[in-house]
């Protein structure tokens, strides 16, 4: 962008840091982030972007330039939530709250700012808009104050503010992605060991992401109900298995053998949860071998077992998958993200994205009687100061 005409600069003069921290999709590994398992996500070329200046006093000054709402709190009150004037911060206002609530609890330095921030990334949508505020005031707050963390640890902290201070259990995949984005590549984490590795995406595939347009708000109460079916699949699993610690160590066949000691729901959702796993073991793979074909494959596999074991798609993100199977050109398709309403991710052949695109959205208007917005998305670069200004 031309720095002439760029709004943060516009709105902030003074600004001496500028940022980007991108959303993500998944691409595969959905609901096993929590079970110590592996995922797939990529980082997407759709951003928060923010601009910061240092201000000498203790407050934080932050913009929501999309919102036109601005908050202004104290560091030194960060456990209370309010603003300067005693009143609860706003909704959005709690990631960077609690980026610096976070930061603070682990001794590092946080200083007061004037800061003001700008998305794409579509909210509530399963894209973790929320994942990429927290990378975005993260690395700002890391460069007003000189110190220097790993990109995990930054994830970690981000996480750390998204579940002990936001309130949201989520597990590491989002921020993750967020501060480690390769261009044009996937990102393999395995959330135990927490080792990981980018694998190129085969060649000529493009990945559209295709939003339902629903909105749930149940999705933070169910989000922790099937967290909790995990857990309790694994105390009545280790009876029968000694020394597994999550979901993520029982192989298909040894979950086949002792399932049937568990009750429904939590049978279903720990199956979920075991094949997944393997799914993403085996889509390692044919990734490497640019097998898109075999890959989406897998994709499709995960999408009926989110509709069916895991229970988290609705009927517009079903139709969205069914369209698109029929579609040319569509390697596979899925729901992304934590479910019961946003995105689905598709893997396309490059040279049929255009129609592919055209054609769900057609479709889905027939069936579903709603609009879909339609994004190609690139893999993109993590969060990262940005030079160019
Ligand atoms: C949300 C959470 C992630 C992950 C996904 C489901 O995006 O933030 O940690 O659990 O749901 O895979």
């Amino acid at each position: 962008m031309n720095p002439l005409n760029d709004p943060l600069r516009s709105h902030l003069p003074n600004a001496t840091w500028f940022a980007t921290a991108p959303g993500r999709v998944n691409l595969l590994g959905e609901h096993v982030d929590y079970n110590d398992g592996p995922v797939l996500p990529a980082a997407i070329d759709r951003a928060v972007r923010i601009a910061a200046a240092p201000r000498k006093d203790r407050l934080a000054h932050i913009t929501a330039l999309d919102l036109n709402e601005t908050a202004a709190f104290d560091l030194e009150h960060l456990p209370e939530k309010v603003d300067v004037n005693g009143k609860p911060l706003p909704g959005w206002a709690l990631y960077p709250a609690g980026i610096a609530w976070a930061l603070q609890s682990r001794g590092l330095p946080v200083s007061g700012l004037d800061a003001v921030f700008t998305s794409d990334v579509p909210m509530s949508a399963g894209l973790s808009s929320s994942a990429a505020v927290e990378l975005a005031f993260s690395v700002i707050w890391q460069a007003l104050g000189g110190w220097q963390e790993s990109p995990m640890s930054l994830a970690h902290i981000s996480q750390q503010a998204e579940n002990a201070y936001v309130g949201v259990k989520c597990g590491l995949m989002d921020q993750f992605a967020s501060a480690h984005g390769v261009e044009g590549c996937a990102l393999y984490l395995d959330t135990r060991s927490l080792l990981w590795h980018a694998i190129p995406l085969p060649p000529h595939t493009a990945i559209v992401i295709a939003d339902s347009g629903i909105r749930r708000n149940l999705t933070a109460s169910a989000y922790n109900e099937r967290r909790s079916a995990c857990e309790t699949a694994v105390s009545l699993l280790q009876t029968q298995i000694p020394g597994i610690r999550a979901l993520r160590d029982i192989t298909p066949s040894q979950f086949a053998a002792h399932a049937g000691i568990l009750p429904s729901p939590v049978r279903e959702r720990a199956r979920h949860v075991v094949e997944e796993c393997s799914r993403v073991d085996r889509a390692v793979a044919l990734l490497q071998a640019g097998d898109a074909r075999g890959f989406g494959q897998l994709m499709f596999e995960g999408h009926a077992s989110l509709r069916d074991l895991y229970q988290v798609s609705i009927p517009e993100l079903d139709a969205l998958v069914e369209i698109a199977r029929e579609v040319p050109g569509c390697w596979g398709a899925r729901l992304t993200g934590a479910g019961f309403g946003g995105c689905t991710v598709n893997l396309v052949e490059d040279q049929a994205a255009e129609t592919f695109m055209n054609t769900l959205k057609t479709h889905y208007e027939k069936t579903a009687g709603r609009q879909a917005q339609i994004y190609l998305c690139h893999a993109s670069r993590g969060a990262h100061l940005e030079t160019y200004l």
